[in-house]
């Protein structure tokens, strides 16, 4: 009778543990879904620092009044080292920044940024927050998800990045 106990509980325990075992490995694989990159307007402010990718002057068929476009102002657009496009999309952390100069080489207007959150943020816009934010870096003008930010103006301009090869992920810029 004790060794027919003794065999319950080692099973009982064997049963445990791979129950365990296979928890942990759920655990692990649902975090890699759920990883997040939730950005600050803190993360913006070494953009100098990022990779120069595209300079712009002058009209854009896509831009038309937006980012307080002027054409006598430059755009400049910086990738942090993350934002490095493969299979099509970018990775989570991935941030990409606008710049506004005048023609004394004054920052105007505000920064418009994109930041890779992912998770389970956006959906609709493949993980991108959008965000717009004073050039100081003291206030956030919108920012939030396709539907909120910038009343859902910038994801609906920017989603013309997905076809005809205009640009990739919702990013014109490559
Ligand atoms: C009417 C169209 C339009 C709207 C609205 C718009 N954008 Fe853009 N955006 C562009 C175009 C076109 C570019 C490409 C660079 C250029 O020509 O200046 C661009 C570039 C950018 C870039 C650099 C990466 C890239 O796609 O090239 C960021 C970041 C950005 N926009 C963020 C925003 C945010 C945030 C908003 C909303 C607050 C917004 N944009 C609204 C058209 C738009």
């Amino acid at each position: 009778m004790r060794t027919i106990l003794t065999m319950v509980n080692v099973l009982a325990l064997a049963l445990l543990l791979s129950v365990n075992l296979a928890c942990d490995k759920k655990s692990t694989d649902s975090n890699d879904e759920e990883q997040e990159f939730v950005a600050t307007t803190q993360d913006f402010k070494d953009y100098k620092n990022w990779t120069l990718k595209a300079t712009e002057t002058g009209p854009d068929p896509f831009l038309k009044t937006a980012h307080g476009v002027n054409d006598n102002f430059t755009r400049k657009i910086f990738f942090n080292a993350t934002a490095k496009a493969s299979n099509g999309e970018y990775p989570v952390g991935s941030m990409i920044l606008k710049e506004l100069t005048d023609d004394q080489g004054n920052v105007q207007g505000a920064f418009t940024v994109m930041v890779k959150r992912g998770g389970n943020f956006n959906p609709d816009g493949n993980g991108w927050e959008w965000f717009m934010v004073s050039t100081d870096f003291s206030t956030v003008i919108t920012q939030g998800d396709n539907a909120t930010a910038g009343d859902g103006n910038c994801a609906s301009c920017h989603s013309a990045a997905n076809v005809n090869n205009n640009g990739l992920d919702w990013v014109f810029t490559r």
